[in-house]
């Protein structure tokens, strides 16, 4: 009926079949994708970023943290012993671009929130060895930089484009949620606290007055994978714990 001999001894007709099948492949695979609302589970607490924290996602990104940090803890038991529980998709859906990273001369970051106190922070930021003495970390000092605030609206606004789900309200609050997250003794430190549930709102830097880069960078370490809360969340098929 088909004659095999044919397309075997005929590359260009082997080609074409060999395309045919995977296109074959491809759309049975794909096709599905595009009817989805979404791939990825929705997970209670996963929130956007406030506007402080992600000025210190946009100071991480400039200063090339990812270089040195990957971001995602693997669902591997000796990972899961050192860093915590492994990443979920929904813990980076709101991250434009995701800090997965590919690299750690340091330690994974994923789950660094809470770990240690902003103090610690603000040494080793300024000095890695002064907290850490075998760290190959660079100091990052000049972090003591006021925070540029006046671009904040348009970055929720651009993510709000990529589909993050910034609201007007946020938007239209943005720097001014980004300064009072920053100083626990403003008017407005509650409503960033209604808006960003779960958001830290204080002195991060321990410098009182305007925000610096240092406090937008600490608010983001002290966020970074604290936003489910593992005692009561427990991913599908989860046999690693
Ligand atoms: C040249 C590689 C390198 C770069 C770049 C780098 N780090 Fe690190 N980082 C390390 C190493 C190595 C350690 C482990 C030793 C230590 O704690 O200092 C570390 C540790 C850390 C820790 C403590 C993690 C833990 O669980 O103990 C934090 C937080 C951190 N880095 C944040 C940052 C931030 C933020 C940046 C960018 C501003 C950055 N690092 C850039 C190499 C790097």
């Amino acid at each position: 009926m088909f004659d095999h001999g044919k397309i075997e001894r005929n590359s260009i007709l082997m080609v074409v079949g060999i395309l045919i099948v995977v296109s074959i492949g491809g759309i049975v695979e794909l096709a599905p994708l595009f009817y989805l609302e979404s791939t990825i589970e929705k997970v209670k607490g996963v929130r956007p970023y406030s506007p402080l924290e992600l000025a210190g996602r946009n100071i991480y990104i400039r200063e090339g943290c990812y270089n040195c940090h990957s971001q995602m803890v693997r669902p591997f038991r000796d990972e899961i012993e050192r860093y915590g529980h492994y990443s979920l998709a929904a813990e980076s859906m709101y991250d434009h671009p995701f800090q997965w990273g590919s690299k750690r001369t340091g330690p994974d970051l994923a789950r660094v929130g809470g770990k240690y106190s902003d103090e610690w922070h603000r040494n080793h930021m300024i000095d890695p060895r002064s907290v850490v003495p075998e760290s190959v970390m660079p100091g990052y000092p000049f972090l003591d930089a006021p925070l540029k605030v006046g671009d904040i609206t348009a970055h929720l606004k651009t993510n709000a484009i990529v589909g993050v789900p910034y609201t007007d309200e946020m938007i239209a609050k943005a720097e001014t949620d980004l300064v009072a997250q920053a100083d626990p003794d403003s008017d407005e430190a509650e409503a960033v606290e209604e808006r960003y549930p779960g958001a830290q709102v204080r002195d991060f830097d321990g410098k009182p007055g305007a925000p610096t880069e240092m406090d937008a960078m600490i608010a983001y370490l002290q966020i970074l994978g604290t936003m489910v809360d593992f005692g009561s969340f427990k991913a599908e098929g989860d046999n690693l714990r």
